[in-house]
């Protein structure tokens, strides 16, 4: 009998079913930590591989009153005064999703902190929620006001060195363990954008830390002091957390850690390192990571954030004498809320997915942690991973390029910010809060000159990091106009446009913000073709984002190049697009927000 038919028919049946997309289902019903939705193996396999030892520790910079500072995923997921049986359920989900990557504990407070929290009345509250999440296998911090004992109306100095403050601290510390017997400790912004603290009291940041420090020993707690500070006295906003803490280096108790910003600033889309990371010799210290993106397109823009740490961890274990990425703690700042799908985007989630991922293991890569999350989250159909993966692994470059390149930082609208700006000065407004003082363009040139004839920050990188940065020529493109002020008509051997003709760094600046805007309305396309893997509901959702990036790009490039033409006067370079907007129209435009509120897609040019 010839029986080749039947082996057509399955060949074809083979071929029909390879090529059939395996759609994505469509998200639960709350629309709940996605990755985890095929069940308990991802998850186990997952657990098993996250780092046992480091503390990785979410921050939370939510209010008592629901709101989240920087939050662009709805309100709070903490119900303060719910104790019903759904309620706990999503705390206990929320700590199913972090515990998978290795995340095992939370600050469940804004380190803009309201006194409030530390109340009787309050901690029966957070012990509530300790209890849900300790079922899951997740510890609870609190970030606390330094001034509490003044605030809550019970002392009249919150001098650390006064006796009654340091018993004050120590009562309250017991009362605290007598309701959460694992409570993991304190997290403290002291003397920064108003926030109380020892300085208040002619005493230092290790004298307020110890205060605490010594509470907490007994129950083996730990306080993360925070260095992000302002020394109203230094003239450059990058030196100010080193000149504060340097200083300090030996003085804190082993209980302490020192949470330090990955950069000098504050979470630009791209800074060097915070040198304060690997200066501190005698100190215990901890990265501070922004999971939230306040900076970065909030949870409009796909931004990978992977990218942006595992750069900066290898730019860590070159520095670090161990040449390790050894740190007892990594902070991350949420971005999570009660929104459908946690983070305000679907695609926002993976940053929470990898903050846990590359906090456990720094030696993983983007790609890898791009790979696993998108198979997880949607499909593991190949023709939707692999685009995907790719269009995750430009974003981070995409976005600095539309933004900031060249180590442009800070070109922000003010407060909240939210797109461009780099002309925003109000009047009364500290300078250091202004792009402006970042950017310093003039008609000969642009950038903030940080180098040993300058304001000298790059000193504070060590010998051999500082002949690299303090060069025009050796410095990397990517922190150039971080460390240098250089003319318009600056170029470099490396600077060559397409055609093979040497760049200047005007036309320089000009291709980076179109390569940027390229890339964004790719995105656009590549999220098109990936329609028949997507299931509706979150493919719709998706598809306005990245719309709507890609327009923010546009508008981000037409403001900042507009506005530094106007200093320069210098054409576009050749074959560069005509810009969409006018400056007087831009510049015009304001969202009227506020620290607390995610943008309007609507209403945005
Ligand atoms: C930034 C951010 C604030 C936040 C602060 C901090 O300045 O804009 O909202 O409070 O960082 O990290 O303390």
């Amino acid at each position: 009998m010839n029986n080749r038919p039947s082996w057509f028919v399955l060949l074809g049946a083979l071929l029909i079913l390879s090529c059939t997309p395996r759609t994505s289902s469509p998200p639960d019903e709350d629309g709940h930590a996605l990755w985890l939705r095929d069940g308990e193996a991802s998850r186990t396999a997952l657990a098993t591989q996250a780092g046992d030892e480091r503390l990785i520790i979410l921050n939370h910079w939510d209010n008592p009153d629901g709101t989240v500072e920087r939050g662009y995923a709805g309100h709070s997921i903490w119900q303060w005064d719910e104790t019903s049986d759904s309620a706990l359920q999503v705390y206990r989900e929320y700590a199913r999703a972090c515990t998978s990557v290795g995340i095992r504990a939370t600050v469940l407070n804004n380190v803009n902190a309201k006194p409030l929290i530390l109340s009787s009345e309050w901690l029966h509250k957070v012990a509530i929620i300790a209890d849900a999440l300790r079922s899951e296998g997740m510890r609870v911090f609190l970030a606390v006001n330094f001034a509490t004992p003044m605030a809550l109306g019970e002392l009249r100095t919150a001098d650390p060195l006064d006796p009654e403050v340091v018993s004050w601290w120590q009562r309250k510390v017991d009362e605290i363990y007598s309701l959460i017997p694992d409570f993991g400790g304190f997290l403290v912004k002291a003397n920064s954008e108003g926030q109380p603290g020892p300085m208040d009291f002619g005493r230092t940041h290790a004298d307020g830390a110890n205060l605490l420090a010594d509470a907490l020993a007994p129950h083996g707690g730990i306080v993360m002091w925070r260095a992000f500070v302002y020394a109203p006295d230094s003239p450059d906003r990058a030196c100010q957390a080193y000149e504060e803490f340097m200083p300090l280096d030996g003085q804190f108790r082993d209980n302490v850690i020192l949470q330090v910003k990955n950069g000098p600033i504050d979470f630009q889309p791209r800074e060097p390192l915070s040198p304060l990371l690997f200066s501190m010799k005698h100190t215990r210290v901890m990265p501070e990571l922004q999971i939230t993106q306040e900076y970065l397109g909030e949870s409009i823009h796909t931004v990978f954030l992977a990218s942006q740490w595992s750069e900066y961890f290898a730019r860590l274990s070159e520095v670090r004498s161990d040449g390790a990425v050894s740190f007892p703690a990594i902070a991350g700042v949420a971005n999570i809320g009660n929104s459908i799908n946690w983070c305000g985007s679907d695609m926002a989630q993976a940053n929470w997915y990898a903050f846990g991922r590359l906090a456990s293991n720094p030696s993983l890569t983007p790609a890898q942690i791009a790979r696993e999350w998108l198979s997880l989250t949607f499909t593991d159909d190949p023709r939707f991973v692999e685009p995907m993966t790719d269009l995750l692994l430009r974003s981070y470059e995409a976005a600095v390029d539309y933004m900031m390149p060249m180590g442009l930082h800070h070109l922000f609208a003010g407060g909240h910010h939210y797109g461009p700006e780099p002309w925003c000065n109000p009047p009364g407004w500290r300078r250091d809060w202004t792009p402006p003082y970042y950017h310093q363009a003039d008609a000969q040139g642009i950038g903030f000159d940080r180098t040993l004839s300058g304001s000298g920050a790059v000193a504070q990188y060590g010998d051999s990091l500082c002949a690299v940065y303090n060069n025009p020529l050796t410095c990397p493109e990517a922190y150039l106009l971080w460390f240098h002020h250089l003319p318009w008509t600056f170029t470099r051997p490396d600077w060559t446009s397409i055609d093979g003709s040497s760049q200047n760094l005007w036309q320089r600046l000009c291709m980076h913000y179109d390569r940027g805007v390229a890339e964004a309305q790719s995105f656009v396309d590549i999220w098109r073709a990936m329609r028949p893997y997507v299931d509706d509901v979150r493919w719709q959702r998706q598809a306005l984002r990245f719309e709507r990036q890609a327009l923010d790009a546009v508008w981000w490039r037409d403001a900042c190049l507009l506005y530094f033409q106007s200093f320069n006067g210098l054409p576009l370079p050749d074959g560069a697009p005509a810009p969409q907007h006018t400056l007087e129209e831009l510049m015009h435009f304001h969202l009227d927000m506020d620290n607390y509120t995610a943008a309007d897609p609507t209403r945005l040019p």
